[in-house]
């Protein structure tokens, strides 16, 4: 097999699914993951190899790396884009959410880097795109706890840049501003979860008016046959 063979993360929905799409229009095999299978099934009609994995657990990033490795003979791209956002003052998050975070944004990307760097290592070539956020870069009330999975994974990429420079082996940051998928139902999930202490609610209501701020990402239906999310106009009428 010649083709470039890419893995990449969190494929069910925005970023990573257009991500998928678009390694694929370029023809490399892409191997397309989530957590759940069933999610995958349009990326399957375009040509791209899926499996199921939760970044967070050890022993399926192990047997996914594995099968890219066994199958194709080679890994050039890693993408590490599964990810969420833990939103809410810092004092309303509990430690064990913070932990889940964590586990998601930073430890995900730490335990698919240290699957494929072996095999980049020998083949002396290969790329690793952590997705980040402009969060990654500045923190603001009510996202300190996703802000600090984001900078962590920001640093950690900056010393590791260093450490395989000489193997030929490359990492990068992307640091995308707001887009439209599925995140921000995701983080406002997240939110709706948390026993609110009561302190902080002008923080609450300042993360409901952000939301609109978005641009869309051109992505396959989430499932086949069921039609994609309709893009939120960047309407004057949403601002705060
Ligand atoms: N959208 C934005 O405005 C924005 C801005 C800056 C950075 N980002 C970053 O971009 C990345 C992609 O987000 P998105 O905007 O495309 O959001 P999205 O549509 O919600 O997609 C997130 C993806 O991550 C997956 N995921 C979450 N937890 C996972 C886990 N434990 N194991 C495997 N996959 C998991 C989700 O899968 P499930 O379907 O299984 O939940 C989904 O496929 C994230 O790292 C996010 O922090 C997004």
């Amino acid at each position: 097999m010649t083709e470039k063979t890419a893995l990449v993360t969190g494929c069910s929905s925005g970023i990573g699914r257009a991500t998928a799409e678009a390694f694929r229009e370029e023809e490399w095999t892409v191997y397309a993951t989530a957590r759940d299978g069933d999610d995958l099934s349009a990326l399957a009609e375009v040509g791209c190899e899926t499996a199921a994995l939760d970044v967070t657990d050890d022993e399926a990033v192990t047997a996914v790396v594995d099968r890219v490795v066994d199958d194709s003979d080679r890994i050039d791209c890693l993408v590490n884009n599964a990810g969420y956002g833990q939103f809410g003052p810092v004092e309303d998050v509990p430690t064990e959410r913070v932990r889940d975070q964590f586990d998601t944004n930073v430890y995900g990307p730490h335990r698919l880097a240290r699957a494929v760097l072996p095999h980049m290592r020998d083949r002396g070539r290969g790329t690793i795109v952590n997705v980040s956020s402009a969060a990654g870069r500045f923190a603001t009330p009510a996202k300190g706890v996703y802000a600090g999975s984001k900078f962590a994974l920001e640093a950690m990429t900056d010393a590791l840049r260093a450490e395989i420079a000489d193997y030929g082996v490359d990492i990068v940051v992307v640091a995308p501003g707001p887009v439209n998928t599925e995140f921000e139902d995701r983080a406002a999930d997240e939110l709706a979860g948390l026993d609110r202490s009561g302190a902080y609610e002008t923080f609450y209501d300042l993360d409901r008016r952000r939301r609109g701020f978005v641009r869309p990402v051109r992505t396959l239906p989430r499932r086949a046959g069921r039609q994609p999310r309709r893009v939120r106009p960047l309407s004057a009428g949403r601002r705060p």
